[in-house]
């Protein structure tokens, strides 16, 4: 049989969970710094070797990250990069999480603009198929998150999937209800919608994405295995949960053996496997990223293949691109027997 590397460098690979600001290679940045005549405050290649204690000190790290970049244009090159680093891996398809509030140098609809341009010549140039979701953060108003949704509304392009949120819940409280209209109108408008929930939240976080942000689907949402009620309803409904382990271990679970993934998988659950925030992970791959959670969960090799079924149903994609992404995995699975 061929090694567990050999499988999932082979396996045709789903991403739904990935932050874009998160991917900017230091050595890009630091050209981007260059040109503002600024410079980084460590070397390229230490950059991300910083010691982000909470997630609140992680967060305000990504806002002075993307400071450097400081023309839409860079913009675009990150996000052709992306694209490309993504096809080595044999990731087929990715969404990647953009949060606005990172960006204050730019316009929501340059931001559209400028993430469209650059999935298209990366998929033009043999890169992978993306798209992307705008991310509220939870510390802005319900006026601010409507005006997004109505910008992207007006600036819709085939590669803006839909709404998401992000940012820590643990300062917030809860804030569902503050949300409610800008992700009922995404809704309306046939947006995606998905929300970062049972990570800095408990079970509770994850009752509001799904009752009152009318979520697709959870990014994280692991934290919902403290509430057997609340996992018996993931199953029965089949809420993709968008799990990040790499991330979770670092940032959440300081006993990795609370990790849930295990659990959530013999539950029947509809899991994914997501890298987070890989730069910040050194430099993660979603093929290490798989092979960790293989190791950590003694997923089978069948396992491993229907997350990335899950992640092609979950997708917020035509059905073209579904069919071919399945198709792609059962002709995968062909190759196995
Ligand atoms: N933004 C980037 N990474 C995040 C995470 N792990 N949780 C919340 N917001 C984020
Ligand atoms: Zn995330």
């Amino acid at each position: 049989m061929e090694s567990l590397t050999q499988f999932l460098t082979r396996m045709p690979k789903v991403e739904l969970h990935v932050h874009l600001e998160s991917t900017m290679p230091g050595e890009l940045l630091d050209q981007f710094a260059r040109r503002q005549g600024r410079s980084l405050p460590r070397s390229p290649q230490d950059l991300y070797r910083c010691s982000a204690e909470d997630l609140s000190d992680f967060l305000a790290f990504l806002d002075r990250i993307c400071s450097y970049v400081g023309r839409p244009e860079e913009l675009t090159l990150v996000a052709e990069r992306f694209s490309l680093a993504c096809a080595r891996e044999g990731i087929l398809y990715a969404e990647a999480i953009l949060n606005p509030t990172h960006w204050s140098q730019f316009s929501p609809a340059q931001l559209i603009a400028a993430l469209t341009e650059g999935f298209d010549r990366g998929q033009a140039v043999g890169g992978a198929q993306c798209a992307f979701t705008l991310s509220l953060s939870r510390t802005q108003t319900e006026a601010e998150a409507l005006r997004l949704v109505e910008t992207m509304a007006a600036c819709r392009t085939p590669r803006l999937a839909g709404l998401s949120i992000d940012g820590n819940e643990a300062l917030t409280g809860p804030t569902g209800r503050r949300f409610h209209a800008a992700f009922h109108r995404a809704g309306q408008l046939g947006f995606g919608r998905t929300v970062h929930a049972g990570e800095s939240s408990g079970p509770e976080g994850v009752r509001e994405a799904l009752d009152l942000l009318e979520a697709d689907r959870l990014d994280h949402g692991v934290r919902a295995a403290e509430d057997p009620a609340l996992v018996e309803r993931l199953v029965r409904q089949q809420i993709p949960l968008n799990v990040c382990l790499s991330s979770n271990l670092a940032l959440l679970y300081r006993d990795p053996t609370r990790h849930p993934l295990r659990r959530l998988l013999d539950a029947g659950a509809a899991v994914t496997l997501n890298r987070d925030d890989p730069t910040f992970l050194g430099d993660l791959t979603l093929t290490e990223e798989l092979r960790r959670a293989a190791d950590f969960a003694a997923m089978t090799r069948e396992e491993l293949i229907r997350c990335q079924e899950t992640a092609a149903r979950a997708a917020f994609c035509d059905e073209a691109t579904r069919a071919r992404l399945l198709r792609a995995l059962t002709a995968f699975r062909q190759t196995l027997v």
